[in-house]
């Protein structure tokens, strides 16, 4: 079977909207046709500053949620970054094959960067990519179901793993990003032409999904749209309006043809009641389970410890043919 790969950060108390929508949902659907290997990169986490304490939790609570939204772990490899040595094994490698300049373009390092002053800024932040594309080339991966934010990075991982095989001899499979275009780019719900995500400056227009469902609905009764009163889909003209149907319509299974077909002679009000309704739907189930996961910590340690062996053994494999192709002496 084809093997598909993701992962999420541990540098939220929960998944917001946009991972989920961009992302985690997709995971959940792949894991039938293809070997899955999902996982909590936490040492992508402290590229960032973070809170030792905070970010065991967190990793805890991303492992919790990505069961609780359907990721099985009796057919999806489910682990932790920081339990497979042979990534940061293989970061090394690719680091020495990656072009400083190259890695000064990757726009995420420019943002990330320009927020603390890039002086503030570690070597860790600037690596970070290849740290990425070693997740990937590691595990063979034919797919990698992300959001749009993430493009530029999986074209550096096909770029290393192209760059690496022509010099030392085929080893690497070349990835492919696996984007869904209508959910690729969640917008924040005060900026809509922001995408959603955890560090922007207020988190107003931000929807994570274990905050109560009553905080969320505020959140999108008071939704930026604009001065019409018509409800349809344009997103160049319209984005709020636009982005709150592509959320409806992906909790609620709806075309967005459909929803907007309904909508006709109704206003903004019923537009972001409705879609909140359909959201506490969706989460109030959801909250309990991670409550319960979150109650067995033990049952967490056996999956993450099952998913490591099983990783290892994946991860472990390239990283002998890497190193043999490099020309490491083996030490046996
Ligand atoms: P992270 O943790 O920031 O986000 C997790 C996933 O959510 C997607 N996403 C969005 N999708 C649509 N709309 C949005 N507003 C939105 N915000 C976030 C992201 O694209 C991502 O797919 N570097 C990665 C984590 C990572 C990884 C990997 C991913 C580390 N190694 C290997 C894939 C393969 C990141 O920071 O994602």
């Amino acid at each position: 079977r084809p093997r598909v790969l993701s992962g999420i950060q541990p540098t939220s108390d929960s998944f917001h909207l946009g991972n989920y929508l961009g992302a985690v949902r997709q995971w959940v659907a792949l894991q039938d046709d293809f070997e899955a290997f999902y996982f909590i990169p936490d040492m992508h986490a402290i590229t960032a500053s973070f809170d030792p304490k905070t970010l065991a939790e967190r990793t805890r609570l991303s492992v919790a949620q990505l069961l609780a939204v359907g990721v099985d772990p009796e057919r999806s490899t489910i682990y932790v970054q920081s339990h497979i040595p042979e990534i940061a094994e293989l970061t090394w490698v690719l680091s020495c094959i990656t072009g400083f300049g190259e890695a000064s373009r990757m726009t995420q390092f420019k943002d990330k960067s320009a927020k603390q002053g890039v002086d503030a800024a570690g070597v860790g932040l600037f690596t970070y990519p290849i740290l990425m594309a070693a997740d990937i080339l590691a595990f063979q991966v034919d797919q990698v179901p992300v959001g749009e934010d993430q493009r530029q990075h999986l074209e550096l991982t096909r770029d290393l793993a192209q760059r690496f095989n022509s010099r030392f001899g085929k080893v690497l499979k070349v990835p492919q990003a696996y984007i869904v275009k209508e959910f690729a780019k969640i917008y924040d719900l005060q900026n809509p032409t922001a995408k959603m995500s955890k560090s922007a400056e207020t988190d107003k227009g931000l929807i994570n999904l274990l905050d109560e469902p009553k905080k969320s609905a505020k959140k999108i009764r008071s939704a930026v749209t604009d001065t019409e009163t018509e409800i349809r889909f344009d997103p160049e003209n319209k984005p709020g309006v636009s982005n709150l149907l592509t959320i409806q319509s992906a909790l609620s299974g709806t075309p967005v043809d459909v929803l907007v077909d309904k909508y006709q002679g109704k206003g903004y009000g019923d537009l972001k009641v409705e879609t909140a309704d359909v959201l506490a739907e969706f989460v109030t189930p959801l909250r309990g389970r991670v409550t319960e996961y979150m109650n067995d910590p033990a049952q967490l340690d056996v999956i993450l410890a099952r998913g490591a062996e099983r990783a290892r053994a994946v991860a472990s494999a390239t990283l002998e043919s890497v190193y043999d192709k490099v020309g490491f002496l083996s030490p046996r």
